[in-house]
């Protein structure tokens, strides 16, 4: 009798160990860390179940979720909300769990939104002055161009990108112009407005690799005698391509072909490529900082015709807290066919808007 009541307590002690050893899941990490405000769902607890106003967000919905890289997430876990200039009721985990840990529950995270039609956000990588994205955006850039000739030609371009379903978008350009002509004063007009659009046909975080196609059409809003447009309506077909490299380097590229609908113009082939690296200043969770380089190639489609080639050195940097405004500085630099092209100055503004208003996230 003795004995087995002394076999039993070595048992159950034996029992107890073996459990308290035994790594938790995802899921109970979640559910012990997170759930308490964010719900078992992923969907936030209710507001009268919680003691705060701040809503909380929906990591079932994959449109906002999706979009959100695992890097973001983390510094945001690991930091607490105010690391994005989040509300501080996002506690910092940074202290209560380990890397792993951390790292194990947004993997259980992401089983909330249940359609991987969605792109990854790790897939917004970051935009060139030039080369266009393989990513479906939302946001509003204004570019601005600046030539070193003599006339002085400055060129600003509004463009809005608007995301449609899972993996599209639509887009359009306003491009507005200014130049010095040899005679007289200063012109300025409104250049061709583009529409267009584009679609993600593949995806694969695993492999690193985004592939988009689209197409624009480019209209003769312009006025072509005072030099501000082409004069006809061009058809744009474009592939662009995204891929994923170590050390939060990056390749895109994106080839288009030019078709001028009017007789008398040229059809053109072209391709920009952009090679880049993602640098964080101030520790793992401070300001980003994008050196990159592109080249840009163009010739037209008859035979003989000489390819230009510009490159454009860049850097693109996070101007607040929540990294949705974004100002890039280049210079695009003719490096063949030299003749009557001149060293330009190209400065972006990005507002990635669904982040949040422009004014947010200081
Ligand atoms: C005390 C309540 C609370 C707990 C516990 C909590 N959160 Fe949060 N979390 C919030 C609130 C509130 C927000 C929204 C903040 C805002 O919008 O300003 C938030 C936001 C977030 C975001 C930002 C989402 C975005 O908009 O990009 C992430 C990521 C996040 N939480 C992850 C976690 C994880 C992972 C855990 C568990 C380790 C956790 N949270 C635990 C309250 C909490």
């Amino acid at each position: 009798m003795k004995q087995s009541h002394w076999l039993c307590t070595t048992l159950v002690l034996f029992i107890t160990a073996v459990l308290s050893a035994q790594e938790k899941s995802n899921a109970e990490l979640y559910e012990s860390a997170c759930a308490g405000c964010h719900g078992s769902d992923g969907k936030g607890r209710m507001q009268e179940d919680v003691a705060f106003e701040t809503p909380l967000p929906d990591f079932s919905d994959c449109e906002f979720a999706s979009r959100e890289p695992d890097g973001d997430w983390y510094t945001v876990t690991h930091q607490g909300g105010p690391a994005r200039a989040f509300d501080r009721i996002m506690p910092a985990f940074g202290e209560a769990l380990t890397e792993e840990e951390i790292l194990r529950i947004l993997a259980h995270v992401r089983i909330f939104c249940e359609d991987k039609r969605w792109p990854r956000g790790e897939f917004n990588l970051p935009r060139p002055l030039f080369t266009e994205k393989a990513f479906p955006e939302d946001e509003v850039v204004v570019t601005g161009n600046y030539d070193t000739g003599d006339n002085e030609a400055v060129e600003l371009e509004l463009l809005y990108e608007k995301r449609f379903g899972p993996a599209g978008m639509v887009e359009v350009a306003v491009p507005l112009a200014s130049f010095n002509p040899s005679i007289g004063g200063r012109e300025a007009g409104i250049g061709d407005v583009a529409l267009g659009y584009k679609h993600t046909i593949f995806h694969n975080l695993n492999s690193g690799n985004i592939f988009s196609v689209g197409g624009e059409v480019i209209l003769p809003t312009g006025d072509e005698d005072r030099g501000f447009g082409k004069g006809t309506t061009v058809l744009e077909p474009f592939v662009t391509y995204g891929r994923l490299l170590p050390a939060d380097a990056f390749f895109q590229a994106h080839a288009f072909a030019e078709f001028p609908t009017k007789s008398g113009f040229d059809d053109e082939l072209g391709l920009r490529m952009a090679l880049g690296k993602t640098w964080t200043s101030g520790g793992e969770f401070g300001r980003s900082w994008v050196p990159m380089l592109e080249i840009l190639a163009i010739r037209d489609l008859t035979s003989g015709a000489k390819t230009k080639v510009d490159l454009v050195p860049q850097i693109q940097i996070s101007l607040n807290t929540r990294q949705h405004i974004l100002l890039n500085v280049g210079v695009r630099i003719p490096a063949t066919e030299t003749t009557g092209r001149n060293t330009q100055i190209v400065i972006y503004l990005l507002w990635d808007w669904f982040d949040g208003g422009f004014l947010d996230g200081w």
